[in-house]
């Protein structure tokens, strides 16, 4: 009895391994900043083509190759089959026949790789033809790159060509690089293809906190940004709207600038109340897009159904009904900076060591972003307003807090702004609810939508790092830890085991950079100082050590 019982641990650990390992192996990582002026490496630019092969791209009568596989060995049901993690034979050939394709196809021409997907697999060169000539023109592009040549042309004054703003995977049409990038009408958004697209992330984030804490969440902070919402047109808006319970409608003049309520039967869930905090690039981009975000809840705040089916009416209603407030007040949700403010400055907090208490943080993003921007009851326009003890009252019954990356080409630790904004929020939700919320990132750049714990993002993005940005990564997973406490110890161990503990790179690094290396040293030392890690004496040692060798006084006023 007892072996077996073994033997079925030993089994499902061996698949919890294997779903790992497939995740890290069909996300594409992100492997340091663009250098500008610099054209995509070879591997770099086969990752980039699988992917892009991987979209059905209907504009450019192109089908997604995984697709043409299957139908060709009669494998049916593929959409299925990419959202279900379990070990999959099945997948995993189409999967490797995919690859192989895109490798073959940079070796020849899309004609040969045609013929080859032909011989292997029985695809008709008719059908993934197109696919491979829409990949023939990505290629060419991205060896090409005029981003020196433009940027001159630019500061001569003369004329830049305009490109759209997009991610490469979801529009390719933003190739060449360049280009004096143009954003979209306001109110095309959301797309009918980004609300089309939301759904499926919007429910998966609801079911992910369902499973996880028995019930729907009453509200989600969500983090909006200007240029995503650009590369997607819309999709985190259209995020929004789902979690609401409603559709845009287009006007007389096509514009997204009226609201359709969703019935709860088809529905079949409660509307889930959201806060959201805009960036002030959004805020200027996107003015018509926040005056329908509040008209939405203004909507669904009104609506006649019961408060455990409508969160956004439970929580309005509580809020009228504890006295002080009014509609107008209670039903708030569209928040951003002062106007002609930009930014939380909780990066710089982190990066300049110049926080005391936990709260500080959250604090200092409640004290950047609480401007509301929202229309009265008469229909008039109130542009950042500040409405800080608003904004405490909404973060207050927040139980997620949730962003839309939408890109591959930057990760959370990265860029120092995802923990300036999602852990700056999450950090300010967890004082005033009193509970650490939940907090979610989506992924939109696996073939499938995934929604994943802000704690299992940083582990997959760990596991992967170029040289490349080092420091900064340090930088930024240690602003994770001061912001939402999400990374784990093991993290700063390999992290100092990998850079610093290594003699031959750790040479290496100093040789190239030796004031990043001492600051990711103090900053690994800070970690430990502030309690997010504590390493074995060995590790510590060593790490005063080397900011020893260093030679200068130290100066980081946390370190004893
Ligand atoms: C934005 O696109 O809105 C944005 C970009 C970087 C940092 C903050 C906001
Ligand atoms: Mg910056």
């Amino acid at each position: 009895m007892k072996s077996r019982k073994t033997g079925n641990e030993r089994d499902a650990r061996v698949r919890w391994l294997y779903e790992q390992l497939v995740e890290i192996e069909q996300r594409l990582i992100p492997t340091g900043l663009h250098v500008f002026g610099r054209a995509s490496e070879l591997q770099e630019k086969t990752d980039l083509l699988r992917m892009v092969a991987s979209f059905d791209r209907p504009e450019q009568g192109a089908r997604a190759l995984p697709k043409l596989i299957a139908e060709a060995l009669g494998i049916g049901g593929y959409d299925a089959l990419i959202h279900d993690p379990s070990p999959n034979d099945a997948r995993d050939l189409i999967g490797s026949i995919l690859s192989e394709a895109v490798q073959v196809f940079c070796q020849s021409a899309p004609s040969g790789a045609a013929d080859w997907l032909k011989e292997r697999a029985g695809v008709d060169p008719a059908e993934s033809l197109p696919t491979f000539l829409l990949l023939a023109k990505i290629a060419e592009q991205l060896e090409s790159n005029n981003e020196i040549e433009s940027l001159m042309h630019a500061l001569r004054g003369r004329y830049v060509e305009p490109g759209p703003g997009a991610d490469i995977v979801q529009n390719p049409g933003v190739l060449p690089t360049g280009r004096n990038t143009h954003a979209v009408n306001p109110y095309s958004v959301p797309s009918p293809t980004a609300f089309a697209r939301a759904e499926h992330a919007a429910e998966a984030l609801l079911l992910r906190y369902r499973e996880e804490n028995g019930h729907y969440p009453r509200a989600v902070a969500m983090v909006l940004w200007g240029l995503d919402n650009i590369k997607t047109q819309g999709e985190g808006v259209a995020q929004a709207l789902w979690l609401l319970g409603v559709r845009p409608v287009r006007d007389a003049l096509n514009r997204a600038t009226e609201i359709e309520v969703i019935p709860l039967e088809e529905l079949k869930r409660p509307r889930v109340d959201v806060v959201m905090t805009v960036s002030g690039i959004f805020r200027d981009l996107f003015a018509p897009t926040m005056a329908l975000l509040d008209k939405a809840v203004r909507r669904v705040a009104a609506l006649d159904e019961p408060t455990e089916m409508n969160f956004v009416r439970q929580n309005v209603l509580q809020k009228v009904e504890a006295g002080g407030s009014n509609f107008d007040d209670a039903v708030t949700r569209v928040f951003s900076n002062a106007p002609g403010n930009y930014g939380a400055n909780v990066n710089f907090m982190v990066a300049e060591s110049q926080w005391e208490t936990a709260d500080t943080l959250g604090d200092l993003f409640v004290t950047r972003k609480c401007f509301a921007y929202t229309r009265d009851s008469r229909g008039r326009t109130i542009d950042g307003r500040e409405a800080r003890d608003l904004m405490d009252d909404n973060l207050a019954r927040v139980e997620a807090t949730y962003q839309n990356i939408d890109s591959f080409e930057v990760g959370i630790t990265d860029v120092d702004h995802y923990f300036e904004y999602l852990g700056g929020i999450s950090n300010a939700v967890e004082k005033r609810a009193q509970a650490r919320p939940s907090i979610y990132l989506s992924d939109s750049l696996s073939s499938v939508t995934k929604i994943r714990s802000l704690e299992e993002t940083i582990r997959l993005e760990t596991r992967f790092r170029g040289v490349a940005e080092i420091e900064n990564h340090v930088l930024n997973t240690f602003g994770w830890s001061a912001t939402a406490d999400a990374v784990d110890p093991w993290i700063y161990t390999e992290i100092s085991k990998t850079f610093l503990l290594d003699p031959v790179m750790f040479n290496r690094l100093r040789e190239l950079n030796s004031d990043s290396l001492k600051s990711l040293t103090k900053r690994l030392l800070e970690a430990h100082e502030r309690g997010y890690w504590s390493p074995d004496e060995e590790i510590l040692e060593k790490l005063r050590e080397i900011i020893e060798s260093f030679g200068k006084r130290f100066s980081v006023r946390y370190i004893i």
